[in-house]
């Protein structure tokens, strides 16, 4: 049986992900604060699931909970990061800021690096980073989102580089840049394209699958991507 872990499977794209895990024969650990949500969803599937209350921001937990994990599963094949909070900030309240900072940022990291390290030494495993469109770019109205999405992205690419010192060459990562998904997460009042859950995360576990590099969700957000790249920061800043 194969083992993944999804951290921020309490709702959304994460709760979805594992569901489709779990159909797909693999068993999953599922993270989050709210407890409740986990257990719920281990009551769907309680011999495929094992509930980790965890919050991201408090590293020395991520590590314990993350520890405990390989203790029970052995070897991890799949580890999907998809916590994550975001906030309209447009007057920069630093509550919002810093919870952004300490989710999106120090919380993640702290995973992706358990993650990689854990990879290396068993010299196999897929890490899924669920970031951004918003990686793209600069915001003014959600400043500290769209850079904490720029940074996982990097981070990203960066250990897809120093995969490329692993001798098995079993080890991958996946960039998984969403538009807006219909989640407590899609942020702002001029929504577009907003793509239904079950069809976002279809498209996500097919890129998995695929073990892609880089994959825009949905696919036609790779157009939106395109267009941003390229556009002079005069012109974006009417738009973003
Ligand atoms: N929906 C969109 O339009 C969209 C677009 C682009 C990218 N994304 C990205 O997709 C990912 C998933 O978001 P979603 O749309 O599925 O939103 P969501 O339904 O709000 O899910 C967010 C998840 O993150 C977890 N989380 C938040 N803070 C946490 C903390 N301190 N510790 C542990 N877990 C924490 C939440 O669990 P608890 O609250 O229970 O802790 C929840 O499970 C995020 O990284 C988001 O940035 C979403």
């Amino acid at each position: 049986m194969k083992h993944a872990v999804v951290f921020g499977a309490t709702s959304g794209i994460g709760k979805e992900l594992t569901k489709l895990l779990v159909k797909d024969g693999y068993k999953v650990a599922i993270t989050g604060r709210r407890l409740e949500k986990l257990e719920e969803l281990a009551e769907e599937f309680p011999d495929q699931i094992l509930v980790k209350q965890n919050d991201i921001q408090k590293v020395e937990e991520v590590e314990k909970v993350f520890e405990e994990i390989v203790e029970e599963f052995i070897t991890i094949d799949l580890v999907v990061q998809s916590s994550g909070v975001g906030f309209i900030n447009p007057k920069l309240k630093w509550d919002k800021e810093e919870q952004s900072v300490l989710t999106n940022v120090l919380g993640v990291t702290k995973l992706y690096t358990l993650t990689y390290n854990l990879f290396k030494e068993q010299q196999f495993g897929h890490l899924v980073g669920i970031t951004s469109i918003a990686s793209l770019r600069g915001s003014r109205a959600a400043p500290v989102y769209f850079a904490s999405k720029a940074y996982q992205k990097s981070y990203l690419e960066g250990l897809y580089i120093k995969t490329k010192s692993i001798k098995s060459k079993k080890v991958f990562v996946t960039d998984i840049r969403p538009g807006f998904v219909d989640t407590p997460m899609a942020l702002g009042d001029q929504l577009f394209w907003m793509a239904p859950l079950d069809k976002a995360t279809r498209q996500i576990y097919a890129a998995i699958k695929k073990k892609k590099r880089v994959a825009y969700i949905t696919k036609r957000w790779r157009l939106i991507a395109w267009v941003l790249k390229a556009m002079p920061a005069k012109i974006l800043k009417s738009f973003t």
